[in-house]
């Protein structure tokens, strides 16, 4: 069983049931043994890996920076799969994220120039209607269509080494978990206790 052609097929099944979470994920990242997780969406599965737009004056670029070990967590609510991604992040190149950027929504890209001229992600600001204001001051000096993709934009990927499974929509309530480990290019999985 090939994992990632099994998430992909499941996200495309969640996906055709307009499940609100198909095209979420959770990303759990960890610097100096403190760790972190939160929701990214998950823009893109391919054999090579796993792929997020984030913007680098978050705290979690930092991070990244100093640890690129990550792990993800996939649940499908439908197929009653969970997957458990684990592996190293890497920086797409920039033509990937000026390929994307003009496609966000216009709100994202808003936001995404405030935070080089209001306050960097996660930072701390004088409220939300400071915030509100600014992006209506943004939308009067640039209109959409004149945005250039900032360089803060950025996407990563998530390299996966190995992806744990646990399928509970089995007979008897007698789960399915399994570890699969890329190993010269190829999943070979081990069965483990659910
Ligand atoms: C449904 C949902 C989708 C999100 N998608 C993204 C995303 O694609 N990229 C992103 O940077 N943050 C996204 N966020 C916000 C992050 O969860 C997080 O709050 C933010 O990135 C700041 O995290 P940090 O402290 O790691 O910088 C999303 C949040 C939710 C609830």
């Amino acid at each position: 069983m090939d994992p990632i052609a099994r998430i992909k097929a499941e996200r495309q099944d969640a996906r055709d049931l307009d499940d609100p979470n198909a095209d979420l994920c959770f990303l759990a990242l960890s610097e100096s043994g403190k760790p972190s997780v939160r929701t990214l969406v998950l823009r893109d599965i391919t054999a090579d890996g796993f792929t997020l737009f984030i913007n680098k004056t978050s705290p979690k670029w930092s991070i990244i920076q100093a640890n690129n070990q990550a792990e993800m967590l996939i649940w499908y609510t439908n197929s009653q799969t969970q997957y458990r991604i684990s592996g190293l992040i890497e920086e797409l190149a920039p033509s990937f994220i000026e390929h994307n950027w003009h496609r966000r929504p216009t709100a994202s890209k808003y936001m995404d120039y405030s935070y080089a001229s209001l306050g960097s992600q996660s930072s701390q600001i004088d409220g939300r209607d400071a915030l509100v204001g600014h992006i209506d001051g943004l939308k009067e000096k640039h209109r959409e269509e004149e945005l250039v993709t900032p360089e803060s934009a950025a996407g990563i990927v998530l390299r996966p080494e190995v992806i744990e499974m646990l399928d509970l929509n089995m007979p008897h309530r007698i789960h399915d978990r399994r570890r699969f480990v890329l190993t010269d290019g190829k999943w070979r999985f081990t069965q483990l206790m659910p």
